[in-house]
């Protein structure tokens, strides 16, 4: 089994957003996939760069578009990006410090707080937008 997949329960129903996720998804499976090969620092820093700012404009575009249609809950959606980008940046710090190996299992965490954000937090937006549209 695949590490992270996109799973179609995750689509929040806006094309760009959905496609963002699933680059995100792809970078942090690729990404764990080269943390495997003890000799490829050189790719686990490229994907690692890539997943950050993938994530850093997601999180922009998102809060964007969440402004742009007055959502409620915005204050407290941003809060969680901030959140997410202290923990991403953390693993970022651990993969270049001597203390690299503790990446694997801070990966771990690092997918389950990004899934379960979109099943929380992305999820409520996308009913909001639903109604909106609606
Ligand atoms: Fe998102
Ligand atoms: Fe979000």
């Amino acid at each position: 089994m695949a590490f992270i997949e996109w799973d179609d329960s995750y689509s929040v129903g806006h094309a760009e957003i959905d496609a963002q996720h699933k680059k995100l998804i792809a970078i942090l499976g690729d990404f764990f996939d080269a943390l495997k090969e003890a000799n490829a620092t050189d790719a686990q820093a490229t994907l690692l760069e890539e997943f950050v700012a993938h994530a850093r404009e997601h999180f922009a575009y998102e809060e964007r578009e969440l402004q742009g249609v007055d959502y409620h809950d915005l204050v407290s959606h941003r809060r969680q990006h901030e959140a997410q980008l202290v923990m991403i940046e953390e693993f970022y710090d651990t993969f270049h410090s001597d203390k690299r190996h503790r990446c694997t299992l801070m990966i771990q965490f690092l997918k389950k707080r990004f899934l379960d954000h979109i099943k929380d937090m992305d999820m409520a937006y996308a009913r909001y937008f639903n109604r909106v549209k609606a």
